[in-house]
């Protein structure tokens, strides 16, 4: 078990936490909920001990481990890839390399030997036999080759790193796993199989989420962060929103009740109490008035930013024109001769269950990367912003208070109060604006750079996973906003209705080539035959 006792953390002005005490215990896996910036990384920092809180503490059931998943894909990348998953348990890690070393050396001490006979006996405890197999299993499951195992992280693909890092977090069966939004970046069957990994753990499991089925799907308790409090639910994301909706109904209904009822006391009071027969009366009335207490409501402070993206100039009819591009990623030949052409007007969502294909052609299609082979042809009336799957170079060692950050893209070194005005909208207010962009949320970033493509004016944007740690207000916002947008649209999306909703065409980029067809998202997939159906939601 794991809980928390009188919580608190400022950050600034701004109470993060305040008083949080709260129980985490075995068999349950809580969905650790809440907008944007409201704090769930930061909790799970407090709990993991990575960072410590201001008042308060944590306490560990003692001789529990504690797991989490590292959320920096460059940590290990001098280490192969079958000792970073055997480093999720270090003790046994430890274990085994002193084992190691020990074992290397020309001749024994009798201390050595003594040591040799403690590490083996822990070991044995530990089952550090079965460690490398089992470690080998998780990888496997997750989809990863053989091949790959004996390589260093940096040799591998970015979605590789993020399997090997989860099998990390998830190995040596630990009694409580931290998991901060694991299904970012993984394929479709990864999910499904983390999601039953999960349901079928027996110790404890906190993880932040936004994708609503996950939640559903693996969840016993839902703990929702709001106003710096946590609140625990019984239940699975689907209760906690039925169950809040219902509460807050009731308390607005009897509150309306009350407000009547005030009007008509004061109606009362104010007409009658001149008036000497009747100021008894009104004089109790007046009792009853003060004891009416009106509840101080409060919703949730979950906001929607603004979204609107207004380019500067239309877009001429030579658009895009892809031909033949060829690019290999590692030893992996993720596109293979790919062509297409794009037409103003054209919404394309590009489908296909291999992430890495997609960021590839995204970075090419933005400048950021060349082609092997081919070629691709932008039309002079086109402007471009992009928005990359990884923003982390915009924001790790950014020093800027916010206003610089946004001043930064804003073509005519816009005045103070339209800075604010603009930061007002992705929800920085007041003090919130002057902070570091370095200590900004996952979301709060994704924010940023959204208001960086507000901000250029573009006619052609193109964005890899725009909905990837956005809170549902955001993704809310962000989907009108793209649904308005009248010129260019090139993007990828795992969120089914953003797809539908916005994309009247489809490219699905696979190996056996191109899929191109014009139409919306479900209607594709109604065309698929049934094999291709099957293995796109077998990822
Ligand atoms: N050192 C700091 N100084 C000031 N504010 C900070 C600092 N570190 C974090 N914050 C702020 O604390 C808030 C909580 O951040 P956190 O990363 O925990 O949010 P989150 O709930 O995980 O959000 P998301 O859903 O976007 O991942 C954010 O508004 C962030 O900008
Ligand atoms: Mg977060």
């Amino acid at each position: 078990m794991i809980s928390t006792t009188g919580v608190t953390l400022q950050y600034g002005g701004r109470a993060l936490f305040s008083d949080v005490t709260i129980n985490f215990t075995n068999g349950n896996c809580y969905g650790l909920i809440g907008a944007n910036g409201s704090g769930k990384s930061t909790f799970l920092k407090i709990l993991s001990g990575e960072i410590d809180s201001n008042k308060g503490y944590v306490s560990l059931t003692p001789g529990e481990r504690i797991s989490v998943l590292q959320q920096d894909h460059f940590q290990f990348d001098e280490t192969e890839v079958i000792k970073t998953v055997l480093k999720g348990n270090p003790r046994l890690f430890e274990i085994m390399e002193e084992k190691e070393i020990l074992y290397a050396k020309e001749e024994f001490s009798d201390e050595d030997g003594i040591k040799i006979s403690e590490l083996e006996a822990e070991f044995a405890e530990m089952d550090g036999w079965q460690a490398e197999s089992e470690a080998e299993i998780l990888l496997a499951a997750l989809g990863l080759e053989k091949e790959i195992f004996e390589l260093k992280m940096k040799e591998i693909s970015p979605p590789q790193k993020v399997k090997v890092l989860l099998a990390q977090a998830l190995f040596g069966n630990p009694d409580i796993l931290l998991l901060d939004e694991p299904t970012n970046h993984l394929d479709l069957a990864s999910i499904r199989w983390l999601e039953d990994f999960l349901i079928n753990f027996e110790n404890t499991v906190i993880v932040v989420s936004h994708d609503r089925y996950f939640l559903n799907k693996v969840c016993t308790h839902i703990a929702d962060i709001d106003f710096g409090k946590i609140t625990m639910f019984v239940g699975n994301y689907d209760f906690w929103y039925e169950y809040t909706q219902m509460t807050q109904k009731q308390a607005r209904d009897l509150n309306k009740k009350n407000e009547a009822k005030a009007k008509e006391l004061q109606e009362f009071i104010a007409r009658f109490s001149a008036n000497a027969s009747k100021s008894k009366q009104a004089t109790n009335r007046k009792k009853l008035l003060d004891n009416l207490t009106l509840d101080n409501i409060k919703p949730s402070s979950r906001r929607y930013p603004f979204v609107f993206f207004k380019p500067d100039r239309e877009v001429g009819n030579d658009l895009l024109e892809v031909k033949g591009v060829s690019k290999t990623v590692g030893d992996r030949r993720v596109l293979d001769n790919v062509s297409f052409v794009i037409r103003p007007g054209d919404k394309v969502a590009f489908a296909g269950t291999d992430a890495l294909a997609k960021t590839t052609l995204f970075k090419i299609l933005s400048g950021e990367e060349e082609p092997d082979e081919g070629s691709l042809k932008w039309g002079v009336t086109t402007s471009r912003a992009y928005l990359p799957g990884d923003n982390s170079g915009y924001f790790d060692n950014c020093d800027y208070k916010l206003t610089d950050w946004i001043r930064q893209y804003s073509r005519d070194q816009q005045l103070e109060t339209e800075v604010r005005g603009w930061l007002g909208r992705m929800l920085f207010s007041g003090d919130e604006a002057l902070k570091k962009a370095n200590v900004l949320s996952g979301g709060e970033r994704v924010r940023c750079m959204l208001c960086k493509l507000m901000l250029s004016g573009a006619n052609v944007l193109i964005l890899d996973e725009p909905t990837n740690h956005l809170d549902l207000e955001a993704i809310t916002a962000l989907n009108e906003g793209l649904i308005r947008f009248p010129q260019t649209l090139l993007f990828t999306s795992h969120d089914h209705q953003f797809v539908q909703t916005v994309a009247n065409r489809i490219i699905e980029i696979s190996p056996d080539g191109v899929t191109d067809y014009r139409g919306s998202y479900d209607d594709y997939l109604n065309n698929l035959d049934i094999e291709a159906l099957r293995n796109i939601y077998a990822g």
